[in-house]
């Protein structure tokens, strides 16, 4: 039996991926940027296995069986694999040997926390070490499982080059700078308490491309600049300016769900006093040292510097009680030094209790890993998974 185990982190988008020109392919109309999150706090690990015994392919998603050959998305990944494994020609196993996959996310995956990007492009990632297969290539497969994916497979600051190729070649993601070159760049994630049915990225986009004029209006002449304009920003570390850009991003593109009919409402009432709050605190702090970001759905990401976050969190405790504190249960990931903000927590919204589930502190990171096999979800004796 062969065996591979992979983690791969999170990304967030600071300009938005939104809107496909091709469903197949997955080729979005409009370039994005996004940070890596880093996978001490948030992450996918992925265990592929190949082995002349197995008799069919079989997936395992945080313990349950999910569809292998009836996921399109899942097979197109694997075939675009097997292929750049044949033409490298250097196979350890026949490429007919089936495969056992077990994958986990170490974050609620009903959260509503990117997990398909982090899952994707870690199968892929697994997968290319499988076969054997290390190429520049491996993003723009990534990318026909989940869009957002091929950004995860990058760390720091990420870049995804809409391309115009009609077969997708040069629609891949690249680095924009590690992420050592921003290391006290911060992220804390709100997830906010929400019972609604949600519809899904891959349907809302498809309705927006389909009746959304805005959104035309967005690719065309506003992320172009919002692109340069971000990476200037990051490259010289101006937080502020990076802040900005982020936020008009978010904001617009649920403009944009609202223009779609019918409209694609993501953002509850306490997204909404989130955005309420970042402002205010800003206006208190006297400078810009708060950015939100909303993806679909209601969750926040706040982005900041480290030397600020003792601040927020007191800040955000003040705006958003809870009962449970500073409890490791919410408040997880690195923890966080609290301090008192009586200075300026007079100028702060106040709200009811217990708005958030929880909250996770984290910072920028590194692309996917490699991991040894006494990492491995499957049992290596009986390639099934360990009961967990
Ligand atoms: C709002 O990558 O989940 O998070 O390509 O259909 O799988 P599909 O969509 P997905 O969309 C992510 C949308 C977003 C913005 C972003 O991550 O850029």
């Amino acid at each position: 039996m062969f065996v591979e185990t992979c983690i791969a982190p999170v990304n967030i988008a600071l300009i938005k991926y939104w809107g496909k020109r091709d469903e197949e392919l997955i080729l979005p109309i409009n370039d994005s940027l996004s940070a890596t999150l880093s996978t001490d706090d948030m992450c996918a690990k992925t265990t592929a296995a190949a082995a002349a015994s197995f008799a069919d392919n079989v997936m395992w998603l945080n313990g349950e069986e999910v569809p292998f050959e009836q996921n399109p998305r899942l097979m197109r990944c694997l075939k675009e694999l097997q292929q750049l494994a044949i033409a490298k020609g250097n196979l350890k196993f026949p490429i007919e040997w089936k495969l056992h996959i077990a994958s986990r996310n170490n974050f609620p995956t009903a959260a509503g926390l990117a997990s398909s990007a982090a899952g994707y492009a870690c199968l892929v990632y697994t997968l290319a070490q499988l076969y054997g297969v290390e190429s520049e290539e491996l993003t723009a497969i990534a990318r026909q499982g989940s869009g957002s994916a091929c950004r995860s497979l990058h760390g720091g600051f990420v870049r995804w080059h809409m391309g115009t190729d009609h077969d997708g070649t040069d629609s891949v993601a690249l680095p924009i700078v590690p992420a050592e070159h921003w290391q006290d760049f911060h992220i804390l994630i709100l997830v906010v308490n929400d019972s609604r049915k949600k519809t899904s990225s891959t349907v809302g986009m498809k309705r927006c491309v389909e009746t959304s004029d805005l959104l035309k209006y967005r690719a065309q002449h506003c992320v172009p600049q919002r692109i340069a304009a971000i990476t200037d920003a990051i490259k010289q570390h101006d937080f502020p300016k990076l802040a900005e850009i982020t936020m008009r991003d978010t904001n617009q593109f649920h403009a944009i769900a609202l223009d779609t009919f019918p409209p694609c409402v993501y953002m509850n009432d306490v997204s909404h006093a989130i955005v309420e709050f970042v402002h205010a605190f800003n206006k208190a702090a006297g400078e810009v040292k708060l950015a939100y970001s909303f993806d679909a759905g209601p969750n926040a990401c706040l982005f900041l510097l480290e030397k600020d976050v003792s601040t927020a969190l007191a800040a955000i405790q003040t705006s958003f009680p809870n009962d449970a504190g500073e409890s490791v249960e919410y408040v997880k990931g690195i923890p966080i030094k609290c301090v008192e903000i009586n200075a300026f927590s007079g100028d702060l919204p106040k709200h009811d209790k217990n708005l958030f589930k929880y909250i996770i502190h984290t910072r920028i990171g590194t692309g996917p890993q490699r991991l040894d096999k006494s990492q491995s979800l499957l049992n290596i004796s009986t390639g099934l998974p360990f009961e967990n």
